[in-house]
């Protein structure tokens, strides 16, 4: 198929699309490559092949579409976008841990510590992170934009950005956040890898200064509306939808934004968040279609 026919169909099969590549790229990275230590690869495949929406790798290729028009080329995005999904997968078996949120149940299936055990899951998160930066530093891309790349994944990912904000999250269960804590607390712990996500797009789509602005106003409102969403979808959506516990955060007193401002702020504030990321589109200029569609997904979804 042509790359730019990718971009042009409807969203659910640009999706699909995605998750179908994600899926061929994945499988070929997570191989065992250590015979004594089939398990850990096995529980590294487990959490990163496992049902996933994949909305970062398709921030990926969505923002690298959008901006590099016709010059945009999938094959570059597939192994960045992995990378984003290789964070993200590690991301949650840590979330999931007994010492964190104490969840067994993910994408629909045990969770990667109770399937294995929590030693092995421990360990599989740290591989899939160390993975990711390994699949940026040997994709294709030209050594200035790989560097760039591999600034926009650290910082994303680590003690400035993800990391931090599960700290907040779990030093804030049992206690009230004011709401500006709250918006730093789900930029930090959300908000951070999906803006990384649009960005290390853009740059592979070759946006200039004033169009990765664009993009990162963009990404900051959906990674922001992407955890007000999951914060609702908690308390609103049954467990077989959810393909996770609900009710969980509830269940273990987590500081969100229902349960520090009710479900009707959280709803108008999931609003506000989506007419920001729209607005923040105007500037860029060309078609953004795909990433409009993308927003309005982020706050619809239903799982
Ligand atoms: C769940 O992320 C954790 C949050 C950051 C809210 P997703 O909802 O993207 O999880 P998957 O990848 O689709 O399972
Ligand atoms: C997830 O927040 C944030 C990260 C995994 C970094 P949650 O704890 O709300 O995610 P779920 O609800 O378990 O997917
Ligand atoms: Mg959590
Ligand atoms: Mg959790
Ligand atoms: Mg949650």
């Amino acid at each position: 198929m042509a790359a730019a026919q990718m971009l042009q169909k409807p969203l659910a099969e640009f999706l699909q699309l995605v998750g179908e590549r994600q899926q061929t790229q994945l499988q070929a990275s997570l191989k065992t490559e250590v015979a004594d230590a089939e398990t850990l690869f096995s529980a590294m495949r487990y959490a990163a092949l496992g049902p996933g929406k994949r909305l970062r790798p398709a921030l990926v290729y969505a923002c690298a579409g959008t901006l590099g028009g016709a010059n945009f080329d999938p094959v570059a995005c597939d192994a960045p976008a992995a990378a984003l999904e290789c964070i993200h997968a590690y991301s949650l078996v840590h979330d999931d841990l007994p010492a964190m949120d104490d969840d067994d149940l993910r994408r629909g299936r045990p969770t990667c510590h109770v399937e294995f055990d929590q030693a092995t899951a421990i360990l599989a998160g740290d591989a899939l992170q160390t993975r990711a930066f390994e699949l940026l530093l040997h994709c294709d891309a030209a050594p200035a934009l790989k560097l760039q790349m591999l600034a926009e994944l650290a910082q994303a990912s680590g003690a400035r950005g993800m990391v931090a904000g599960q700290a907040i999250d779990l030093a804030a269960v049992n206690r009230s956040l004011d709401p500006v804590a709250l918006e730093q607390m789900h930029h930090l712990k959300t908000g951070a890898l999906i803006r990384a996500s649009a960005r290390i797009g853009a740059l592979l789509g070759g946006a200039d200064e004033s169009q990765l602005q664009a993009v990162t106003g963009y990404a900051e409102a959906l990674g922001l509306a992407f955890q007000v969403r999951d914060d609702i979808l908690d308390v609103t959506t049954d467990t077989a939808t959810l393909g996770k516990t609900q009710g969980a955060d509830a269940a273990r007193n987590k500081p969100t934004y229902v349960s520090l401002l009710g479900l009707d702020a959280a709803r108008d504030k999931l609003q506000q968040l989506q007419r920001d990321a729209l607005a923040a589109l105007d500037d860029l200029g060309g078609d953004a279609t795909l990433l409009r569609q993308l927003a309005d997904y982020v706050v619809q979804r239903r799982h």
